[in-house]
């Protein structure tokens, strides 16, 4: 498998940004009993195949990547590379992947299995529902 990467440049790669944003609207989802639950409404970044949104803070016990890839299927994951600098990731639109931000770019595939790079573990995939617009992920 070829490996695609994200373009950025060296400053952006050293310094760990990543592409993908917070929420336009930062009420879109809330946390609790182990449960992250958002609100798609809210949320037209993932209206297009390919958009994504991080989240972090409030009570996150983790910091999350959600997106919505190529294959109509939603995805969240512990937006966490494996390697030393447990770095953030991005989806690489048109690949079914997601990339470090870092110098090093470790890539996974939608499994969470490491596919290039130094990184020494998979990162955590979420189990996901839609029922309606409400996305659930099950972070544990
Ligand atoms: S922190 Fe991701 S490759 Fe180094």
């Amino acid at each position: 498998m070829d490996i695609k990467f994200l373009k950025r440049n060296i400053f952006q790669r050293i310094l760990g940004l990543p592409i993908t944003s917070a929420p336009i609207d930062p009420t879109c989802w809330s946390y609790a009993d182990s449960k992250l639950t958002l609100d798609l409404n809210k949320v037209p970044e993932l209206k297009q195949a390919g958009g994504a949104i991080r989240l972090e803070g409030k009570n996150l016990p983790e910091r999350i990547l959600v997106f919505f890839g190529e294959d109509g299927k939603y995805y969240v994951f512990r937006n966490r590379c494996s390697h030393v600098g447990h770095r953030r990731l991005d989806p690489v639109p048109g690949t079914n992947t997601i990339q470090c931000c870092s110098i090093s770019k470790s890539t996974y595939n939608f499994d969470g299995d490491k596919i290039y790079g130094p990184a020494p573990h998979p990162v955590i995939r979420y189990n996901t529902t839609v029922d309606g617009d409400k996305l659930t992920a099950t972070i544990s």
